[in-house]
């Protein structure tokens, strides 16, 4: 079993598994389709420029759905985590849809973006989806009227924050991984690459077939489940 104390420089990666028990659906369900699309369609610059209104309509309604989610205990115990370690704690999310922060995770790197800010293609501002009008097919940007875009790294694109990421990985002692299936690069990547520098490292995950051999500790099951009862054994011992 590996150790965690309060002075364990701890690394959390989570992927859409980690929010299946909230209600929103992973990526790669049995049917290959996200919410019946085909990824292609939807989550690439090519997508965009080709039907940027069906794109936004697309978003608008993830976005929705997420905000009617709720984070589960699988967020919880991952705030109680950080709650716990302070600073030695870092989250690293590819999910998009809020709720690490929702539970109170304070350190979170939103690395594909969030569906609650819209990017401006000219002036490059961000704004809360809140804040915009959301009516138009493509909703004008507030600052200075062209249109945006969803904030969310799509297939092609530069994960943000890569540069902090990459310090992450040198620099913790333990990296866990928690409902991600490891195909999407660079975030597949995280794990070996965080093991080679000489972290430990543990994954939770629904299924085994995905996990690299390399992995110290596997739990397999629910992050739901199994999440809080390793979190409250590390708090407590
Ligand atoms: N608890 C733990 N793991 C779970 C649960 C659960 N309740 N439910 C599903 N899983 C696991 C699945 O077994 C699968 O391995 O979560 C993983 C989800 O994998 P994906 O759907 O591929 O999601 P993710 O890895 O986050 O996708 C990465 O792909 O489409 C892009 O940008 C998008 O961020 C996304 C990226
Ligand atoms: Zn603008």
């Amino acid at each position: 079993m590996i150790t965690i104390d309060k002075d364990t420089k701890m690394v959390v990666l989570t992927g859409a598994g980690v929010s299946a028990e909230s209600g929103l659906k992973t990526f790669r369900d049995s049917d290959g389709l996200w919410e019946n699309h085909p990824v292609t369609e939807v989550a690439t610059p090519q997508a965009y420029q080709r039907d940027p209104a069906m794109v936004w309509r697309f978003y608008k309604e993830r976005w929705k759905q997420a905000r009617q989610a709720q984070p589960n205990p699988a967020h919880k115990a991952l705030a109680r985590l950080e709650d716990w370690l302070g600073d030695n704690f870092k989250l690293i999310t590819q999910n998009v849809d809020g709720l690490h922060s929702r539970a109170g995770n304070k350190n979170v790197i939103e690395m594909h973006g969030s569906l609650e800010n819209g990017l401006c293609n000219s002036c490059g501002k961000r704004s809360p989806m809140d804040s915009i009008d959301l009516e138009p097919e493509i909703p004008p940007c507030p600052n200075c009227g062209s249109g945006l875009r969803p904030d969310i790294v799509w297939f092609g694109e530069m994960p943000y924050r890569m540069q902090e990421i990459d310090r992450l990985l040198q620099s913790c002692d333990v990296f866990m991984v928690v409902g991600t299936s490891g195909v999407v690069f660079p975030a597949a990547g995280f794990v070996m690459t965080a093991a080679y520098l000489g972290a430990k490292t543990l994954a939770v995950n629904l299924e085994a077939g995905e996990m690299p051999h390399f992995v110290d500790e596997f739990h397999q099951g629910k992050a739901g489940e199994l999440l809080p009862t390793l979190v409250d054994a590390w708090i407590q011992q």
